[in-house]
């Protein structure tokens, strides 16, 4: 039996849903979608209230998702207008820099105004409904300034990590075809400096980016930056005398809201298109219930709005629902090792979310850093991103809460805008290292690889079979790849690329990527990537990238690389190649393991055996399974040999 921990009946006393709120809403929920979420539609203002609820086909050759699509309102009126009657004095935000000394909040009437003057400024540089907006820039207030001033005047932003490099965001920009960037100076992380502008001026010389015409840029270092005129703005001169006076344009439930770019297996990542009624619906409804939220919650999220969490639970769904927010521009190790815990008790936070990776990175450090501080304001703490390890699980449940809070482990996606497998915290017993059971409408299946769904305990790969109102609506730009990256492994049904287990009590187990997709630290990598970036060395002849265990970032990069005849490799050139890899992608994808392979193991049809690296990458080389189907059994041989984790 695994560890088991029963709701606590004082937490559940007073919480918002219950185990029979959760059985009776869960069963209503998927019987009868329609009539559950228009329900749960009248949680936003609608400018036009919706009557039609669902419309969905998850048929590969007519594939369309709509919800509430007669219904018209505008996401950042509900983010930010509806709340000032009420709670235009309340903390939106609070914002706690790098450096500790770095502290400034706004109130939900001050965000409403900065927001209403930015959607100004951007109509007036000449952006308009429809228009894609990039925003490249730290976890600054405002980001979400921006993001909210896009919604309001209904144009479609694109975050792009801070991370990222100058050639991963000029393929974003050309993708989106964005008119305007915004974008800050320099960014600042654990005392280092990032030169995002600089990052800007050099994606720009890229082919393909010449939509871009204004940056507009916001100091945050003061470092020092080059300014092409008529292109570059400062976007403190653009606010001065802005009014903050902006109406919110009326948008159709279905017009897109954003883009967010994410990798796959294959080929270039896409740009994950969310709109704005079933989104802000979703995100806003998961938002409360999963943290159990209430009026006077301080909640942090401790993810960057370059990620899809950053999106849903930093900006729209916590601000969609009128709750104070932190916002951290720094890292869990800066100034030192009792940072998040000190941001804890500064701020007094309630709700708590972070990941595996930071959970285990701290872990290491011991208790010490985390006892010396007092944490008596946390009531639920949150996880996102990977599988957590029940040791990760059970240190963050007994030494961060106090054996006090119920820790939330959310199973979701960037493509599933909200949570899909989630604890309620008052309703639903924990298992470390299960995300529970499915979030209200949600409707999760395990088939084995002929599709065929399996019943009770068993295992296989995690599909969703109805659709939710957070669903991405298409690839933007190319809605045949949406039908087939999701739609055609298992006609019927979204394919999620996760696999599953679900135990003998209903709880579903996430066990990770079935795809060629690494998920390193919680954000996805995709193989296909790597090895492109790798095979642009001249000297590099073929190169196959596979996932290996990670004592901290769950998963590592492992690189098997072919030189070309004549070349031999070397240290030297390893660190070349890893090199090249940060510059062309980022430093997350950059591989932790590199090594030489005088051939790749493939198939007589000449297609690399990925299965029999990952089993020499992940240490266990007597369980490669069959290599009867190998073109040249031998060249296994000598990989087993050289190969790095041992
Ligand atoms: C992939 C999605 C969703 C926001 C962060 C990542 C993995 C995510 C969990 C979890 C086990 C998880 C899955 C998923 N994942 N949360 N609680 N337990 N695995 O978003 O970059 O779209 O990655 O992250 O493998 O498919 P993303």
């Amino acid at each position: 039996m695994s560890d088991f921990h029963p709701v606590d009946p004082a937490f559940a006393a007073t919480a918002r849903i219950r185990k029979d709120d959760y059985e009776r809403m869960y069963a209503r929920s998927v019987q009868d979608p329609e009539g559950f979420w228009k329900d749960m539609s009248a949680r936003l203002d609608w400018i036009v209230p919706p009557t039609k609820i669902k419309n969905v086909s998850f048929d590969p050759a007519d594939l369309y998702i709509r919800w509430f699509e007669d219904g018209q309102l505008n996401v950042s009126a509900n983010c930010l207008d509806r709340h000032l009657a009420k709670r235009g004095d309340k903390t939106a935000i609070i914002f706690e820099g790098d450096d500790p000394g770095e502290t400034r909040s706004l109130t939900y009437r001050e965000l409403h105004a900065e927001v209403c003057k930015f959607a100004n400024t951007l109509k007036n540089l000449g952006i308009a409904k429809g228009d894609r907006v990039v925003i490249y820039l730290p976890m600054i207030p405002e980001a979400a300034v921006a993001m909210l001033a896009c919604a309001r005047i209904g144009a479609v932003h694109s975050v792009v990590f801070g991370g990222f490099s100058p050639d991963s965001l000029a393929s974003r920009i050309a993708d989106s075809g964005a008119k305007l960037i915004v974008t800050a100076d320099e960014g600042c992380r654990g005392g280092k400096k990032i030169p995002l502008k600089a990052n800007v001026d050099e994606s720009l010389t890229r082919p393909r980016t010449n939509s871009v015409e204004t940056v507009v840029v916001v100091r945050r270092t003061g470092g020092a930056v080059q300014f092409q005129s008529p292109r570059d703005r400062w976007y403190h001169t653009l606010m001065e005398g802005q009014s903050a006076v902006c109406e919110p344009e009326a948008m159709n439930a279905e017009d897109p809201l954003f883009t967010l770019y994410t990798s796959g297996s294959t080929g270039q990542p896409k740009g994950v298109l969310h709109t704005s009624g079933g989104y802000l619906v979703y995100t806003s409804l998961t938002h409360e219930l999963a943290f159990d939220l209430r009026e006077d919650d301080i909640y942090w999220c401790t993810a960057d709005v370059g990620w899809v969490t950053g999106h849903s639970y930093v900006v729209y769904g916590p601000l969609a629902n009128g709750s104070t927010v932190v916002m951290f521009d720094g890292v869990p190790n800066y100034p030192d090792y009792s940072r998040f815990w000190q941001v804890v008790d500064k701020h007094k936070v309630t709700l708590f979310y972070t990941a595996p990776t930071a959970i285990r990175a701290l872990m290491r450090e011991g208790e010490e850093p985390v006892r010396k501080t007092s944490r008596k304001t946390l009531r639920v703490l949150g996880t996102v991103g990977e599988p957590i390890n029940p040791e990760a699980w059970n240190w963050y449940y007994r030494v961060v809460g106090d054996e006090r809070c119920p820790v939330v482990d959310t199973w979701w996606q960037t493509e599933t805008g909200g949570f899909m497998i989630t604890p309620l915290p008052g309703a639903i017993g924990l298992k470390p290292g299960s995300a529970t059971f499915p979030f209200f409408g949600v409707k999760p299946a395990i088939v084995d690889t002929d599709g065929k769904p399996q019943e009770g305990e068993c295992s296989g790969n995690l599909v969703i079979t109805d659709s939710w109102p957070g669903q991405m609506r298409t690839v933007y730009g190319d809605h045949q790849r949406f039908v087939d990256t999701y739609f055609k492994t298992y006609p019927g049904n979204y394919f999620t690329g996760d696999g599953a287990r679900r135990d003998a009590d209903g709880y579903y187990w996430i066990t990770g990527r079935v795809d060629d997709v690494i998920n390193v630290s919680g954000h996805r990598i995709g193989t296909a990537e790597v090895e492109s970036a790798l095979v642009a060395h001249p000297k590099v002849a073929e190169a196959a990238v596979v996932g290996c265990p990670h004592d901290i970032k769950g998963q590592g990069i492992y690189a098997f690389v072919t030189l070309v005849a004549g070349e031999t490799g070397s240290e030297a050139l390893s660190k070349e190649l890893i090199a090249g890899v940060r510059k062309e992608i980022g430093p997350i994808a950059a591989p932790d393991y590199l090594q030489w392979a005088p051939s790749l193991p493939k198939t007589r049809s000449g297609k690399i055996m990925r299965r029999i690296l990952r089993k020499i990458a992940e240490n266990q080389p007597d369980q490669l399974g069959d290599v009867s189907t190998l073109a040249d059994p031998g060249v296994v041989k000598n990989l087993v040999e050289e190969r790095l984790i041992k």
